[in-house]
């Protein structure tokens, strides 16, 4: 790593009175530079209360909108603007308004892995990490609608005892990981915990001994006294898994679980950014108030 353009950063961060965030998914330099690293809820938690004026978004498109949303006074940049998510994608306004009309008396919980339009017809937010708890929050009379991961939707579906209805989208990245995977790992390391993430398919997820958001994995293998862990989920995570527990082992299950768009943030886009102030993300009104009102009822709802 160069130390000239590490030189630049620290400057323009200052000068710039930024904060960097990065998802737990990032490549490992650019979650060593960042301020902050953390899953979904975590980054937005610290997007709500940061003091900076700027924040540079590490991550896809829905996060860096997540944080417009929550902060609509700060300039949010996020480095890479092709940097999407195709499982937000894959529902639109229409398609949730259409489903929302043959169910008109159901409440929408989406994933924050969602378009801002999609987070403004919803009734409430969530993370992998708090869904559970928020769905058992609900009332037991309503129907949910719950969108766009059917994955993550049948694990809350599974965990809650609620029968959902869910919208057939997916992460890309997460379907890559087949049982085959899963078993060979196993095969290879026969005293490894295997750690799954809820957007796993559900025969991935069976054979998991925990299924765990990115952030709810990095504290699960700190307190854990088991020393080896077959990790099912975006390899981004094993060198922040590796890095915080040097007496332990992580092996990815796949080589395919990679997300090509959390890996499109260089450090000299980071750069860039800061430099030329782009790309700029927000959200425009009137879609910025209704989804803050799910986003907020999701920031109700943090893990103890
Ligand atoms: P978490 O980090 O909240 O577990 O989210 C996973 C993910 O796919 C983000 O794109
Ligand atoms: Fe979207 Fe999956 Fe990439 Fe997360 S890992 S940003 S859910 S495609």
């Amino acid at each position: 790593m160069g130390a000239d353009i590490l030189q630049k950063l620290q400057s323009l961060r200052k000068q710039r009175n930024a904060v960097i965030l990065a998802h737990n998914y990032q490549p490992g330099l650019i979650q060593d530079i960042a301020d902050f690293t953390g899953d979904s809820l975590g980054l937005s938690v610290q997007a709500s209360k940061t003091m900076a004026e700027v924040i540079v978004f590490c991550g896809v498109r829905f996060m860096a909108e997540t944080a417009a949303i929550l902060s609509p006074q700060k300039t949010v940049l996020l480095p890479e603007p092709s940097a999407g998510c195709p499982m937000a994608d894959m529902i639109d306004a229409g398609q949730l308004a259409e489903l929302k009309s043959k169910h008109p008396d159901a409440l929408v919980v989406c994933y924050v892995n969602s378009t801002a339009e999609v987070k403004a017809l919803s009734d409430y937010c969530c993370t992998s990490s708090n869904a559970v708890e928020l769905v058992r929050r609900l009332p037991a009379n309503r129907q949910i609608i719950f969108v766009p991961d059917k994955n993550l939707g049948s694990y809350v579906s599974q965990q809650t005892g609620r029968e959902m209805i869910l919208w057939p989208g997916y992460c890309p990245t997460h379907a890559r990981i087949m049982p085959a995977d899963v078993q060979k790992a196993l095969h290879e390391h026969p005293d490894a915990i295997v750690l799954a993430h809820p957007e796993c398919r559900p025969e991935v997820r069976k054979m998991a001994h925990q299924q765990l958001s990115t952030g709810q994995m990095l504290k699960f293998a700190a307190k854990s006294p088991a020393t080896e862990f077959i990790i099912a989920t975006e390899e981004g995570i094993l060198h922040t898994l590796k890095k915080n527990n040097p007496g332990k082992r992580f092996y990815t299950v796949s080589a395919h679980a990679v997300c090509p768009n959390m890996k499109k943030i260089s450090l000299e886009k980071v750069v860039w950014s800061l430099e030329d102030m782009q790309h700029r993300v927000s959200v425009e009104e009137p879609v910025r108030t209704r989804a803050r009102r799910a986003l907020d009822r999701m920031l109700e709802v943090l893990p103890s």
